[in-house]
C-alpha cells in the first residue's frame, strides 16, 4: 500500500488483531548524503554531481531533521550515498554531535561512513574517529583496472589498495569492502583475481554484489543495444559459488546472501534492515521504518531544503504497513538472512504460524529441498540461495492466495 505524499499523513491506527511492529528497544540511523564527484556508468542510488555549493546547507538541514526525530537509543549509524567520504570531518562531527544530543548512542555503537577509494587522500581520519567514526566501507568494486574503467570509478586497482592501507593508518580497525560480479565481459578468472586480491587486504568484511542494471543507466544501456553483453545465468552461479568458497576458506563467514564477515563482525546497521527492526532515515532520499510506518523524503535536494525549512517533511512515498504486508516483509528479509527466519517469533509477531500462511506452497519448497530448517529457523539451502528472489516471489504469491506454477524452482 503505497501512497504518494507531500506532507506526513497522521498515523494510523493499526488493523484489529494485529499487535503492530516488531518489538525493538532500539534503532539505526541512516544518513544520506546524495553527491558524487562523477556518477558512475552502472549506478541509479540517489545521487548527483552538481549544486556542491549546497552541502553546508544540507549538513545543517539534517541536522534539524535529527531534532525532528524521535527519542529512541541508536545502535548504528550509517552514512551512505552518494559519496558521504566527501564531507569534512567536521561535517560528520556536527551530524553525530546532532544524533548524540538527539538520541542515547548506545555504547559501542557501530557508525559507518561509506567511502570512496580516492576520497581517503583528503580524509582527516583523526578527527573522523574522534568524531565516532569507527567503520569503513569502501567502494573497490573490482581490483581490475578494466572494469574499473567499464564501471567510471575515479579509482584504479592500486588507487584502492593505497586507500585500504591509509584507513589501517588512520587508525579505523573496522572496514568492509564492496564488490561486484557479473560485470560485462567478466570472467570466472577475472572475478578470482578480484576476490583474492580483496582478501589479501584482510577486511574485516565484504559484500560481494550481483550488478543489477536496467536501461536507465549508461552501462544498461549499452547492454540492451548489444554493445556489451553480460555474463549468462550459469557463468553468475559460477561467479557466486566462487565467492561463497574463497571466501569461507579465508575464514568468512556468510551471514546474508551477498554479505560475509570475520567473526563478530556482522554490519550491525545492516542486520537491522534484515531483522525487520525500526530505523530512522534522514536525508534527501532517506527511506525510514517507524511506527508501524514506511516512508521515503523527497529525493531531490532543493524540495528537500525547503520542507526542512519550512518545518515540514517532503515524502516521496508513506506507507502503512498492514499485517499482511508486515509478514511478507519479515518472511523477505529473514530468508536473506543464513540464520534464517524464527518461526517462533513469527508466529508470536503476526498471531499465526508461517505454515498457515503459505502451506501448500511452503510445504512444496521443502520437499524440493529449497527451504530447510533448523533449530527452529526456516533459511533457504546453500545451492539454491541464487534463486532466493523467485523464493521469496513464490512465497508471497502463496500468501496473497494466487497460485504458483506447481513445480519447484530452478537450482543454481
Ligand atoms: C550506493 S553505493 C555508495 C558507495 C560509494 N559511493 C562508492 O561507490 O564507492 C554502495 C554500493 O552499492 C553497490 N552498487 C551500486 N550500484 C549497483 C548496481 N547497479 N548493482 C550492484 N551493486 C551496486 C556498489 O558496490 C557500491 O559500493
Ligand atoms: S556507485 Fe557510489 S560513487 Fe558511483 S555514482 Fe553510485 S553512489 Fe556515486
Amino acid at each position: 500500500m503505497i501512497a504518494q505524499a507531500g506532507s506526513v499523513p497522521a498515523p494510523e491506527a493499526p488493523e484489529r488483531g494485529w499487535s503492530g511492529p516488531a518489538e525493538a528497544h532500539s534503532a539505526g540511523l541512516y544518513v544520506h548524503f546524495p553527491w558524487c564527484v562523477r556518477l558512475c556508468t552502472y549506478c541509479d542510488f540517489d545521487r548527483q554531481a552538481s549544486g556542491f555549493e549546497r552541502i553546508p546547507r544540507y549538513v545543517d538541514a539534517v541536522c534539524t531533521e535529527i531534532r525532528r526525530q524521535p527519542r529512541v537509543p541508536i545502535h548504528s549509524v550509517f552514512f551512505g550515498g552518494g559519496t558521504p567520504s566527501l564531507m569534512a570531518a567536521a561535517q560528520v562531527r556536527q551530524i553525530l554531535d546532532a544524533a548524540r544530543e538527539r538520541f542515547a548512542l548506545l555504547p559501542g555503537a557501530e557508525v559507518t561512513l561509506e567511502t570512496n577509494p580516492d576520497d581517503t587522500l583528503g580524509m582527516d581520519f583523526p578527527a573522523l574517529r574522534a568524531a565516532g567514526v569507527n567503520r569503513i566501507s569502501m567502494g573497490v568494486q573490482s581490483l581490475d583496472d578494466r572494469f574499473l574503467r567499464l564501471l567510471g570509478r575515479r579509482h584504479d586497482a592500486a588507487g584502492a589498495r593505497a586507500a585500504v592501507a591509509r584507513v589501517r593508518a588512520g587508525g579505523i580497525g573496522n572496514l568492509n569492502l564492496d564488490l561486484m560480479f557479473g560485470l560485462p565481459g567478466q570472467t570466472l578468472e577475472d572475478w578470482r583475481a578480484t576476490l583474492e586480491g580483496a582478501i589479501e587486504l584482510e577486511p574485516d568484511h565484504c559484500s560481494c554484489y550481483l550488478l543489477t542494471i536496467d536501461e536507465r543507466v549508461p552501462l544498461g544501456r549499452d547492454v540492451a543495444r548489444g554493445r556489451l553483453r553480460l555474463p549468462d545465468d550459469e557463468a553468475l552461479a559460477e561467479q557466486y559459488e566462487l565467492a561463497r568458497t574463497l571466501l569461507a576458506e579465508a575464514g568468512y563467514e556468510q551471514y546474508e546472501i551477498s554479505n560475509w564477515a570475520r567473526p563478530g563482525h556482522a554490519s550491525r546497521h545492516n542486520l537491522t534492515y534484515w531483522r525487520d527492526e525500526p530505523y530512522l532515515g534522514v536525508g534527501a532520499g532517506a527511506a525510514s521504518s517507524w511506527g508501524g510506518r514506511r516512508y521515503k523524503n523527497t529525493p531531490v535536494v532543493r524540495r528537500y531544503l525547503a520542507a526542512i525549512d519550512a518545518g515540514r517533511q517532503d515524502l516521496q512515498e508513506c506507507e502503512t504497513v498492514d499485517w499482511l504486508t508486515a509478514a511478507q516483509d519479515c518472511i523477505a528479509l529473514g530468508l536473506r538472512l543464513r540464520e534464517g527466519l524464527d518461526l517462533a517469533r513469527f508466529e508470536r509477531r503476526f498471531g499465526v504460524a508461517l505454515e498457515c500462511l503459505a502451506g501448500e506452497e511452503l510445504r512444496l519448497l521443502r520437499r524440493a529441498g529449497v527451504l530447510e530448517e533448523r533449530d527452529g529457523r526456516l533459511r533457504v539451502a546453500d545451492r539454491h540461495l541464487l534463486v532466493t528472489n523467485e523464493v521469496l516471489a513464490r512465497l508471497r504469491i502463496a500468501m496473497e492466495g494466487g497460485s504458483v506454477r506447481r513445480r519447484a524452482p530452478r537450482s543454481t
